[in-house]
């Protein structure tokens, strides 16, 4: 009986390309996941022009999960072809789950709908990537055998005191007080 119930709430969630019209939910829903507190370097990325760019150039690697009309998941990828090299890359950019529809494999089948995907478009290798505490997200990408994990490391530097930004604000000063 449960498992009847369980498998009814798996099947409402269709996974399907994303359309334009599904572009702000997707903004909507990836801005509540990657959040400036929990993951600061996915949170600077994260905006409507990088969605809206893999849209208009690859969107058949804009994927989306919904449920009754509502987008509970994401998944956004891009294919990397390197000039003088036989093999393509498909890279896994951006993955979302709606904490709502956490756990029910909703994040492996984005996951498995993009690598059919890459697979017939030709890809070779599939690359996956996430901050180094997101255990969640590698927690999934291990169950779904992705391996050779390397580390990368990012930097960052407060602009504010270096003298061009400065000279810069300084101008910008001088330029509305021109105007008035
Ligand atoms: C990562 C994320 C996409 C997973 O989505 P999901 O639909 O819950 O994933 P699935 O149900 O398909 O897979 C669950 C698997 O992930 C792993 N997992 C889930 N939560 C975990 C946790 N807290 N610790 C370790 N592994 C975990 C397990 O292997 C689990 O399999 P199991 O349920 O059989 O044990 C989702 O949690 C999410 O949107 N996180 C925030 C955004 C993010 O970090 N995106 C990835 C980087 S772009």
């Amino acid at each position: 009986m449960k498992t009847t119930t369980k498998s009814k709430k798996h099947s409402r969630v269709t996974i399907r390309e994303m359309a334009l019209r599904d572009l702000s939910d997707v903004y909507e829903l990836g801005a509540q996941l990657f959040t400036a507190e929990k993951w600061p370097t996915l949170y600077r990325a994260w905006d409507e022009h990088e969605i809206l760019n893999l849209f208009n150039s690859e969107s058949e690697y804009c994927l989306v999960a919904e449920c009754d009309e509502v987008i509970v998941g994401f998944a956004l990828g891009t294919m990397m072809r390197k000039p003088r090299n036989s093999w393509s890359y498909g890279w896994l950019l951006w993955l979302g789950v709606s904490p709502r529809f956490k756990r029910r494999g909703l994040g492996g089948r984005l996951i498995n709908k993009l690598t059919d995907t890459f697979i017939d478009d030709g890809a070779r290798m599939m690359l996956v990537d996430t901050d180094a505490q997101n255990k969640t997200a590698l927690g999934l990408f291990r169950k779904m055998g992705f391996a050779d994990e390397m580390n990368h490391v990012y930097l960052s530097k407060n602009l504010h005191a270096h003298p061009r930004y400065i000279e810069r604000t300084l101008d910008e000063e001088e330029w509305e007080d021109e105007i008035g």
